[in-house]
């Protein structure tokens, strides 16, 4: 078994099977991470792997639409197309719901 940790939402931390998909364990574990197409097209799922980047899939050319090499040197990666193959991973991402507070 994998370990996630969803940094972003509480440090919340789900258990998978290996090579299993980073949104699916998100959404199966109530992870939190945004998604909306599921297919690689929308670009809402990018997140960052904080820890155990080597734990998981090679980018796919799908995740180079929407991830500069910047980006991808740095970690970031599309949850619905990135698997996680063997070992722990811990994922942040950018809270698409964020309103800022009134003064
Ligand atoms: S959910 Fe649309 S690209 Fe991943």
């Amino acid at each position: 078994m994998i370990e996630v940790t969803f940094i972003t939402n509480e440090g919340r931390v789900a258990t998978a099977p290996e090579n299993s998909n980073l949104l699916r364990v998100s959404l199966r574990e109530k992870g939190g991470i945004p998604f909306k197409c599921g297919g690689g097209l929308c670009g809402t799922c990018r997140c960052k792997i904080e820890q155990g980047r080597d734990n998981l899939d090679a980018v796919k050319d799908k995740e180079r639409r929407h991830l500069t090499d910047a980006e991808l040197e740095n970690g970031y990666r599309m949850a619905c197309q990135t698997f996680i193959v063997k070992g722990n991973v811990s994922v942040s991402w950018e809270p698409r719901t964020w309103v800022p507070k009134k003064v």
